[in-house]
């Protein structure tokens, strides 16, 4: 049988099989705690059937496509379940697209998107899982991606 750690949400979202050990980027990436408006349960290295993972549950809120596409550099193999009623509305597996624009700062001190000029970040995603990038203006890969979210 089936081990619930969490309890069922009525309505928000799951972001399950998130690489183990990695929820509290996640939350991280979602602002937690610091823009709390609703109840957020977490699961840290539960067993699956696929190996460990984690579980983050934020309740009445669905997430925007930039935090999707963060989630996706440190969790490419999280699925996010939208909840409605109790009910998994929709499933979806995050992926990086392949270019990322404006989610992450280039490490090169010297790299023109760190100007004060308006030049937006931008990666090329050369390895979705794991995660690999490099600056599309001076080819620097970060050493830890997690680290230069935005
Ligand atoms: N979930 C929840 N509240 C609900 C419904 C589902 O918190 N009302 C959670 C489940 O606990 C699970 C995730 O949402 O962590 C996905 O649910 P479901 O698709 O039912 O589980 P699985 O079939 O195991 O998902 P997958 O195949 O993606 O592993
Ligand atoms: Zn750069």
């Amino acid at each position: 049988m089936k081990e619930l750690k969490i309890p069922l949400i009525n309505n928000g979202t799951v972001i399950d099989h998130i690489t183990s050990g990695n929820a509290l980027k996640v939350l991280r990436i979602l602002g937690i705690p610091e823009n709390l408006s609703s109840t957020v349960s977490v699961a840290i290295n539960v067993k699956s059937h696929l190996g460990n993972k984690d579980i983050v549950k934020v309740e009445n809120r669905e997430l925007e496509t930039s935090e999707v596409d963060k989630i996706a550099l440190i969790a490419p193999k999280a699925t996010i379940n939208i909840i409605r009623n109790y009910e998994v509305a929709e499933k979806h597996k995050v992926e990086l697209p392949s270019e990322i624009i404006g989610i992450v700062n280039c490490s090169n001190p010297t790299c023109v998107s760190n100007y004060n000029e308006p030049v937006k970040s931008r990666f090329k995603v050369i390895n979705k899982d794991p995660p690999q990038i490099i600056c599309y203006y001076c080819e620097r890969e970060p050493e830890d991606i997690s680290e230069r979210i935005i």
